[in-house]
């Protein structure tokens, strides 16, 4: 459901504004996305770029997507409708925090292009950083971490991405981070060193 519902409704905007917040905080805001299939690392790195930058002072926080299905998005399973739901309310999410001036990092697979270019839309130019964590279905279901591929590959989970559900990388991400190759620790470094160089 992405349509208004809402009628007689109007914007109230307040005398702060996002460069006051950016300024109290030091920092610029920014949605760091991260797209890819379940066990390419995308959870993984968010939660350790998160701790690197709290580390640095800086205000950081990771929206992902097994917690955010345990609360928020609890209502919504892995058809490609609720898939779509699920990335618009997060994306809305995220805009909301990115203009609280934090550095927002999100881990959801959103395998559908089409959802990831509307949250995109969503935010003002350079505030939406896509990160592609690739690795391939092999190396994904060889860590099979959560064990999973093994259910879907029997059967017992329909709609799984890779398997049976598709999944769509983006044709021109900010990043790419191979953690076929790459250690975490390597995947960690190149995405605060992309941070840095965006201010
Ligand atoms: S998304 O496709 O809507 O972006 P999201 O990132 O929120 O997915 O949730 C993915 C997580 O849900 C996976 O890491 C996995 O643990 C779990 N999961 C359960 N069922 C599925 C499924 N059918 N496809 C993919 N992931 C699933």
């Amino acid at each position: 459901m992405t349509s208004t519902q809402s009628t007689n409704i109007t914007w109230h905007a307040g005398s702060i504004g996002r460069a006051d917040r950016e300024r109290l905080l030091g920092q610029k805001g920014v949605t760091v996305w991260l797209t890819g299939l379940s066990g390419s690392g995308k959870s993984t790195i968010a939660v350790a770029v998160e701790a690197a930058l709290i580390r640095r002072g800086r205000c950081a926080y990771v929206l992902d997507g097994d917690n955010i299905r345990h609360g928020l998005n609890q209502n919504l399973g892995f058809s490609p409708e609720d898939r779509t739901e699920n990335i618009r309310r997060i994306g809305e999410v995220a805009k909301l925090f990115t203009d609280a001036g934090m550095i927002v990092i999100t881990s959801f697979i959103s395998p559908y292009r089409a959802d990831r270019d509307a949250v995109r839309a969503l935010m003002d130019e350079g505030y939406f950083v896509e990160v592609l964590v690739d690795a391939s279905l092999e190396t994904c279901e060889s860590r099979d971490v959560k064990g999973l591929y093994q259910k879907a590959r029997a059967g017992e989970i329909p709609e799984f991405t890779g398997i049976s559900a598709p999944y769509e990388p983006p044709l021109d991400p900010e990043l790419v981070l191979d953690t076929n190759r790459e250690s975490i620790e390597e995947s960690t470094e190149k995405l605060l060193r992309l941070l840095d160089k965006r201010g």
